[in-house]
């Protein structure tokens, strides 16, 4: 994030908005980064640029003030709000305090009032958020990953992010599946912005600079789209997706990051960084194999036991290989077995509308359950970044490296 404070301004008059964006417009250290006419709008504006400071009006037509402030204090509790009201209204301010308010003006204010205001509402915050030169608390980070393609890897992906996210999370899906990502469609988004254009179009990946370039799901649910075209996969270069990703953690309580087949550098890079890994496969023996053989390097990678958790999908009664038979034969523990189940699946690849949402069958609700059992555990400490990659061209390479 840039230095200055980043100022969302919520109110219904259009002149109101103008006069304060001008009183702030001479501060140098304080940026207007949006305006709303509504409660309803702030609370969208404040989702999607996650300001540092919202001055919001008490009396909005539709969705008002107060409301708005209860719903963003839970939703971004590191935003700061201030009350605006008119001489009046001050019966209404005790209830923004409890709402969730830090200050109030009583218009008309004056510049300097409005930017103290500002200024000393956003410095006791930093001051809460990070005391004493803590750094601030980042994201969990996920990486879903599979040694064969088709395992359920998206679909896995897509379903857990969209059930954090309607658990009140923020949350955001990265599709690194860099060439053939199909994560807007399982979503039915059409992506204004991808991936290879935040690559092409930014120089610094800030937090800040990354936001406008997610779309946002209904769920609630952030997405960074894959490119469009399997070519332009090609000009999104691994340091940029590091550098993506770390900033990602900053703003989201969750990052999922879905990938292509096999160690990608881009999934090598999400593995190097993240937090936890999912590894996705089938109940079938070739699968497994492969399972088996990427868990060794990982595990030789150093990764913690708890950190790296096993999907079993499309798992079937019919097949001879049974759980038991199978667990015992992995290093790593079995999170989840999710069952076959073709109909469920099929509807909601075809018509973008994850199994979560409406699906009431099994495959839905394995996936709700291992949401919960990844929801309850502690988010791991992040030991500094491991030389996934490095570690891995010498495993591959053990010769003079
Ligand atoms: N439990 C399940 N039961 C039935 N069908 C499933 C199940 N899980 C996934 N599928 C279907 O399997 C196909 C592959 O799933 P998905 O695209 O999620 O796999 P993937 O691992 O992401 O594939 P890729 O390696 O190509 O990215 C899709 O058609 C999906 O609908
Ligand atoms: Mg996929």
């Amino acid at each position: 994030m840039t230095d200055k404070i980043r100022v969302l301004i919520a109110d219904d008059v259009e002149e109101t908005r103008e006069t304060i964006a001008r009183l702030l417009s001479f501060e140098e250290d304080i940026q207007v980064v949006g305006m709303a006419a509504d409660g309803q709008e702030a609370v969208t504006m404040t989702r999607r640029l996650l300001p540092d400071c919202v001055l919001m009006d008490i009396n909005m037509p539709g969705l008002d003030g107060l409301t708005a402030t209860q719903l963003i204090s839970v939703e971004a509790p590191q935003t700061v709000i201030i009350m605006m009201s008119v001489q009046g209204e001050q019966e209404y301010l005790r209830k923004a305090m409890l709402a969730g308010a830090r200050d109030y003006l009583v218009k008309p204010f004056a510049g300097d009032e409005l930017v103290n205001a500002i200024k000393r509402a956003y410095t006791l915050e930093q001051r809460r958020s990070s005391p004493a030169g803590q750094p601030k608390a980042k994201g969990r980070m996920l990486t879903i990953f599979s040694a064969k393609g088709g395992v359920g890897k998206s679909t896995l992906s897509v379903n857990l992010a969209v059930s954090l996210a309607r658990k009140g999370r923020r949350t955001v899906l990265v599709d690194l599946d860099l060439q053939f990502g199909d994560g807007a469609v399982m979503l039915d988004i059409n992506p204004a912005r991808t991936i290879s254009d935040l690559a092409a179009e930014v120089r610094e990946f800030s937090l800040e600079n990354i936001l406008p370039y997610l779309e946002e799901h209904k769920s609630g649910l952030f997405l960074l789209a894959a490119p469009l075209r399997p070519e332009e996969g090609e000009r999104v270069p691994s340091e940029a997706v590091g550098q993506i990703l770390t900033a990602l953690r900053e703003g989201f309580e969750y990052v999922i990051v879905d990938t292509a087949q096999g160690f990608t550098e881009a999934a090598l890079k999400s593995m190097d960084l993240g937090t936890e890994l999912l590894v996705v496969s089938t109940l079938d023996l070739p699968t497994i194999k492969n399972t088996r053989l990427s868990m060794d390097i990982i595990d030789s990678l150093g990764y913690e036991w708890d950190g790296v958790r096993v999907v079993f999908n499309r798992c079937s009664p019919d097949s001879d290989l049974t759980p038991q038979m199978v667990a015992e034969k992995l290093p790593f523990p079995v999170a989840a077995w999710l069952p076959t189940d073709e109909r469920a699946a099929l509807r909601a690849a075809n018509r973008g509308e994850p199994l979560v949402l409406g699906g009431k069958g099994k495959l839905a609700q394995g996936i709700g359950q291992l949401t919960e059992l990844i929801d309850r555990g502690e988010a791991r400490e992040n030991a500094g970044p491991r030389p996934v990659l490095s570690g891995l061209k010498r495993l591959l390479n053990p010769v003079g490296g």
